[in-house]
């Protein structure tokens, strides 16, 4: 849970710095992922296999579908305009 919040602000951080036009729909994606994770986590504490496994799937589509696409479109912004 630390290390989303760590890594997803200063990821935001990031993207105001260069001036993101797509920033707030960047961010909403980030803080559904924030609401879903830890959700999740209070049902893993709670010893619920289920929430486990759907950690698993979601931690798998996040890593495909949004750093995959979604924050390489930023990264080619930031290069695009010589931040990088
Ligand atoms: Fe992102």
């Amino acid at each position: 849970m630390h290390y989303v919040e760590y890594h997803l602000t200063r990821e935001e951080k990031f993207m105001e710095t260069i001036g993101y036009p797509e920033l707030e729909r960047h961010k909403k994606a980030h803080e559904n992922f924030r609401k879903v994770v830890f959700d999740l986590v209070h049902h893993i504490e709670e010893g619920e296999l289920h929430a486990f496994k759907e950690a698993l799937a979601m931690a798998w589509g996040w890593l495909v579908g949004h750093i995959g696409k979604v924050d390489k479109k930023y990264g080619e912004y930031a290069k695009e305009k010589g931040f990088i």
